[in-house]
């Protein structure tokens, strides 16, 4: 039976074809759409189109659904389309025809529309911590590894010394530049589509600044045709925050590779987060960090997806925006499980000490000795050449010691402001 059965059924195949994984996909919507029409029928009653008592039995019936989902026992049975139709039965179920009533001046189209707004902004939160957690964890090594060096590389050539300090706080510092994209995403989501019914809105007196205050939405989407459009674009703005966090998270996992490699060995992990070999009885692989890594990637073709997707479709609703879901859902959880997975791995990591003490990093020092003779005096043109004859001589040898202060070099890594710049842009998130 469909919301818009006229008498006759659709074919089977045709059914499962279009309805594809809504049953499922759909079930993360529940509470959001049951939140949706409860601040739709307070707005229909205030306009008259329900009585007094109409509202009550319907708020009562979709507060039962909404314990009922609460619990998990909510399912969108075969035969019903999706989660708007799964609560419009219940509530007729109950009610015959109060419950029918609940879908003046509104569309499918709408409801999906206001459901899927309330969601991704619970999601973008729900990163958003999950990112906090994980700078928090990265500023906390920085300061904790701040003394340790380790060397500094430029084409994968031992450059300049680096330190813990340093590489901690930069994937740090990187995830504030992420965040941004997180707050525009929140910030075009916190918007109020409901009202825009079909998407040509409704000729019933609907009071949509009341059901946005009702939401709790930031503003509407006011022209109603915006509105619609606002399918996909609210998505592709989420997918391209995915994707910014993938990209620091990506190439973070490819560092930890790297630097667990045996021919470099700045860090380890205890052995129980390691895998082994069926075959080579030594190995403790980072295989956590290699999926961490390929899922990265795989989540920074999102943005592309959704462009792809959504490409010259006309104005309006068409239906090929119901496969945002398959794209968008499985996203946001699997960004955060890398997430927290990254942050637990973090918890456990052992780096290495005294790595500069070995002769093949000696090279890492040639800057450091240019700039001592440039300070005493040399031209600096001139120390250059000097330290570069010791070295193509075989004659140089370093004066190990680094003593870098300006802001945000190994001796002075500001994670004080860094940490600022990141309250600054969560404060944009709520
Ligand atoms: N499952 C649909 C979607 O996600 C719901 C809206 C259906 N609207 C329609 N006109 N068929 O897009």
């Amino acid at each position: 039976m469909k919301l818009w059965s006229k008498g006759f059924e659709p074919d089977k195949m045709i059914e499962e074809f279009t309805v594809g994984a809504d049953r499922e996909l759909d079930l993360k919507l529940a509470k959001y759409d049951v939140q949706g029409s409860m601040a739709h029928i307070k707005m229909l009653e205030s306009i008259g189109l329900l009585t007094k008592d109409e509202l009550t039995t319907l708020l009562a019936a979709l507060e039962d659904i909404a314990q009922m989902i609460e619990r998990g026992e909510f399912t969108i049975e075969p035969g019903v389309e999706d989660v708007h139709s799964q609560v419009e039965f219940l509530l007729t179920q109950r009610l015959g025809d109060t419950g029918k009533k609940i879908h003046s001046g509104r569309s499918r189209n709408d409801q999906v529309l206001v459901d899927l707004k309330l969601f991704m902004r619970d999601e973008l939160k729900k990163t958003a911590e999950s990112v906090q957690h994980l700078f928090d964890r990265l500023q906390h090594l920085s300061e904790e590894h701040k003394d340790v060096l380790m060397p500094g590389y430029t084409h994968l050539q031992i450059a300049m010394p680096s330190s813990f300090g340093l590489w901690f706080g930069a994937y740090a510092e990187a995830l504030v530049d992420d965040m941004q994209f997180v707050a525009a995403a929140y910030n075009i989501a916190n918007q109020n589509p409901l009202g825009s019914a079909a998407g040509y809105g409704s000729s019933f007196p609907l009071n949509r600044t009341m059901t946005t205050e009702l939401l709790g939405f930031e503003t509407m989407h006011y022209n109603v045709v915006a509105a619609q459009m606002s399918r996909g674009k609210t998505e592709r703005a989420v997918g391209m925050a995915i994707a910014a966090i993938a990209s620091t998270l990506g190439r973070f996992a490819m560092d930890v590779c790297m630097w667990m490699c045996q021919n470099f060995s700045f860090i380890s992990f205890p052995d129980e987060l390691t895998t082994g070999s069926s075959i080579m009885p030594h190995k403790k692989n980072p295989d956590v960090f290699e999926i961490m890594r390929g899922k990265c990637n795989r989540l920074q073709s999102i943005p592309n997806e959704i462009a792809l997707l959504t490409a010259n479709l006309p104005l309006g609703y068409n239906r090929d925006l119901q496969l945002l879901k398959d794209i968008i859902f499985p996203a946001t959880a699997e960004l955060r499980s890398c997430l927290e997975m990254c942050d637990f791995m973090l918890a456990h990591i052992r780096v290495k000490d005294n790595i500069l003490d070995d002769p093949k990093y000696n090279y890492l020092f040639t800057v450091e000795d240019v700039n001592r003779l440039a300070l005493n005096g040399m031209p600096f043109r001139e120390a250059y050449r000097t330290v570069g004859m010791q070295v193509q001589n075989g004659e140089y040898t370093p004066t190990k010691s680094v003593h870098h202060t300006h802001e945000g070099s190994i001796g002075n890594l500001c994670n004080d402001k860094i940490a600022k710049k990141m309250q600054a842009v969560m404060n944009r998130i709520r």
